[in-house]
């Protein structure tokens, strides 16, 4: 087996840069041990990482609706069940797969900057604040959810949004056992939302103690919120009462967020993204999505037979983390389409991807690059019976957003804004290069590791996959396709199969603990810097076939595998 020079150590200056994103990957997995679970289905399939959300969408399937109303009705359920993770306050990515046009489809409701961010509102005294970012009202993007579901609704959709707001209403007025992964969440962020009222009324015992995992929860005002928006959601929640209120809250804490910017918010369609993979075409979000970098990865190890080396072998993985290095230094290209001019016909081009897939197997150093961070996003998919498919990632970015709840609406606001950059021209945690494109401006969309995922094969759904894990997405959503198709595993496997995380800088391969120690050895041996963590995200995935669709998740999030 061919050894690969050793990594660079780390430099003492870094070391503090580094323990902090070691925590926030450390914090970001503490779900216990992994188990996937799986379901099979003949006609119709929702996967999500919520068992009550995805009943919310097969509830729809049922009643005949397609996979978009499906995929409505689950975004919102989810929104009730998983508020530390998505909800309206948030925004999100939409991959449709359209039977009828056997085309893709992509909806960008991703939040965006108010009109009034500028590229130095996090500096204090000369000094990037990265906590204004994550915290607080000057944290909060616009939200893109409800205008994105109205605009998916509005051109695939069968049903009336009231309808699809059903499951989630009721969730929310009669009830909901608090899952396991949110109550570890809750633990995580009781120190921060605890004094707050409405947090304090749906997640927390009348001492104080945050309510334990199992406890029924209910959450009236958002229920009530939800149904207020009738069947015009965009209309009613941009415009109004709802939006005065939200800029009103906004404003009365010193955020920037103001009832024009919520007017002016538009959900964007945009063209996938695609590139062959192993005989599949593979499709995926575009910027301001990083979800190339997925494409990448898989283009490098394209026709390499790595069947032969073994899924969980040293040498494929040694390989994995080369390739995974290179994709992600090149995630610093990636930014607001709409600001940034992304060459994305060169990233994806196959000269690129052959001299990159080069660097990898010399295993070239790796420039300063940008590193994303953080934990609280959702990831479902949906497969109709009329052959349409819908993979959507959608988020609040960290664990309850900006830890502000609005709470006449029992609304979660987002913490977006974190994921520019959050000073120009400043190093921080984990960005080094890459400010510029991803610097904050007004009107612009904060660049994404969601990459929802759909694979054709002759022109037909195969796969769907996608996760939630921050940058851990794009390495998660790239091995749970390459375990998919060059190593054929069930999607159970191919979700619970041990995985690594390389994104350039830290130089670190993160390892999840279920990965054997010979292998972790044999890497060691290799020179690499391990990192063990108990989990790298959460990724779930439908395998379709003709007349079997095999959906897989990763429990641990109190998710569910659903269909009929
Ligand atoms: O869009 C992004 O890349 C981040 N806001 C996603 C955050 C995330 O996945 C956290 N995960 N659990």
């Amino acid at each position: 087996m061919p050894t690969i020079p050793s990594s660079a150590p780390i430099a003492p200056g870094r070391r503090v840069r580094v323990f902090i994103f070691v925590f926030l990957i450390v914090a970001m997995s503490l779900r216990g041990a992994r188990i996937a679970v799986a379901a099979t289905a003949p006609h119709e399939m929702v996967v999500a990482e919520s068992e009550p959300a995805a009943r919310a969408g097969l509830e729809i399937l049922r009643q005949g609706g397609n996979a978009i109303d499906a995929a409505v009705a689950t975004s919102l359920a989810l929104g009730v069940t998983n508020a530390s993770s998505c909800g309206l306050g948030g925004g999100g990515f939409m991959l449709i797969y359209w039977a009828k046009t056997q085309k893709l489809y992509a909806l960008d409701y991703r939040e965006v900057a108010p009109a009034a961010a500028r590229p130095d509102m996090y500096m204090r005294d000369g000094k990037p604040d990265e906590q204004l970012a994550r915290t607080g009202a000057l944290a909060v993007a616009v939200p893109g959810e409800p205008a994105g579901l109205d605009a998916a609704l509005r051109r695939f959709g069968t049903m009336k949004f009231s309808q699809l707001a059903a499951p989630a209403i009721k969730l929310a007025r009669a009830g909901f056992p608090l899952n396991p992964h949110m109550a570890r969440e809750l633990m995580l962020v009781a120190p921060i939302i605890g004094q707050d009222a409405g947090f304090h009324a749906i997640y927390f015992n009348p001492d104080g103690t945050p309510r334990h995992a199992g406890a029924i929860l209910h959450n009236p005002n958002l229920a009530a919120l939800i149904e207020s928006l009738g069947d015009a959601p965009a209309e009613r929640f941009y415009h109004g009462a709802i939006a005065a209120k939200i800029a009103d809250f906004v404003k009365q804490r010193g955020g920037i967020l103001t009832a024009e910017d919520l007017a002016s918010y538009r959900p964007l369609w945009r063209d996938p993204i695609h590139l062959p993979y192993d005989g599949y075409d593979v499709y995926t979000m575009p910027p301001p999505s990083s979800a190339g970098v997925v494409l990448e990865i898989l283009g490098m190890l394209s026709n390499s037979n790595l069947a032969g080396l073994g899924a969980d072998s040293p040498a494929y993985l040694a390989r994995l983390i080369e390739v995974m290095r290179q994709g992600f230094i090149d995630r610093a290209q990636y930014a607001d389409p709409g600001f940034v001019k992304v060459p994305l016909a060169t990233l994806l081009s196959p000269e690129h991807i052959a001299q990159a897939r080069d660097r990898a197997l010399h295993h070239a150093p790796a420039p300063p690059v940008a590193a994303a961070h953080d934990h609280g996003t959702s990831n479902f998919a949906v497969a109709d019976r009329f052959g349409n498919v819908v993979e959507v990632t959608t988020t609040v970015n960290t664990i309850f957003g900006a830890k502000l709840m609005v709470e006449s609406m029992g609304l979660v606001l987002n913490d977006e804004m974190d994921d520019f950059g959050v000073a120009p021209g400043v190093p921080n945690a984990f960005r080094l290069v890459g400010e510029e494109n991803n610097e904050v401006a007004p009107g612009k969309r904060p660049l994404s590791s969601m990459s929802p995922l759909i694979a054709l094969k002759d022109g037909r759904p195969a796969l769907a996959a996608g996760g939630s894990g921050g940058p851990t997405i794009i390495s998660g959503v790239a091995q749970v396709t390459i375990d998919s198709f060059a190593f054929h595993l069930e999607p159970e496997t191919a979700v619970r199969l041990p995985r690594v995380h390389q994104q350039a800088q830290p130089d670190i391969v993160f390892v999840e603990q279920e990965l054997p120690f010979h292998t972790r050895d044999e890497l060691t041996a290799m020179g690499y810097h391990l990192k063990i963590v108990p989990e790298l995200g959460a990724i779930s995935a439908i395998r379709i076939r003709p007349g079997e669709l095999r959906g897989a998740f990763d429990p641990l999030k109190g998710g569910g595998a659903v269909g009929d």
